[in-house]
């Protein structure tokens, strides 16, 4: 039986991908080196500390300590004055009505997001009071694919893993789902999340019940 959704927050619930992306283009930038679309998948669901790691490795380039950290302030900066003016106009076609389907057949709902500003983004966008629980970047230790963001979540909700449908756009986020032992539908492009069980590529004219019934039984 599947009692419970476990919600990503950046590309599945609201559009905050494209803003870590022009902030992370923007670090990169100042730099002295590119940073594209396509390397961006690399980064999606990926923590900020990790997300890093990857864009110096792209750009070929090592930071003291100091300035790693620095740099991550930097981004940080870029990406709050991005999110500080948005609202509920942000929030993904259909995310707001398929969240409430699934509460509404009596599921409980849960957030596991690697961001540290998902309570901040969820008070933005209006949607902060209508999780049973918020796992986000400031509970966990380990970056997706690690299952912990998504174990955690079914652990605050009190229900088992094989339980819970994990939504997710990122690879790195399917991974994690598929390592935590959860149904995980793939949110995007199925030729980028082709490990998923389904992929919708986004939540318009779908609801809870379609989701669950075209989950394959093996899932
Ligand atoms: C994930 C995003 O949800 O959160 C990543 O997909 C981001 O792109 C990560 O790096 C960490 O977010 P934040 O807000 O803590 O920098
Ligand atoms: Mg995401």
């Amino acid at each position: 039986m599947k009692t419970a959704c476990i919600f990503d927050l950046d590309g599945v619930i609201v559009d905050t991908a494209k803003y870590h992306y022009l902030a992370w283009k923007r670090l990169a930038n100042s730099l002295g080196f590119d940073f594209t679309e396509h390397d961006n998948e690399k980064l999606k669901g990926v923590s900020r500390i990790e997300s890093l790691k990857l864009i110096l490795q792209l750009g070929g380039q090592q930071l003291s300590e100091a300035d790693f950290e620095a740099a991550l302030t930097r981004k940080n900066n870029w990406y709050l004055e991005y999110i500080n003016t948005i609202g509920p106009e942000e929030i993904l076609p259909g995310a707001f009505a398929f969240l409430q389907s699934a509460k509404q057949l009596g599921m409980k709902v849960a957030l596991g997001s690697a961001s540290k500003n998902a309570v901040l983004i969820l008070q933005r966008i209006g949607l902060l009071e209508q999780f049973d629980a918020i796992v986000d970047g400031n509970k966990v230790s380990k970056a997706k694919p690690d299952p912990e963001v998504f174990t955690k979540a079914a652990q605050e909700l009190g229900v088992d893993a094989r339980q819970c449908i994990v939504f997710e756009d990122a690879v790195a986020g399917v991974q994690a789902a598929l390592n935590a032992d959860m149904h995980v539908v793939g949110i995007g492009e199925a030729k980028v999340l082709h490990q998923a069980h389904v992929v919708l590529p986004n939540f318009s004219g779908t609801n809870i019940e379609q989701v669950v019934q075209s989950l394959p039984e093996s899932a």
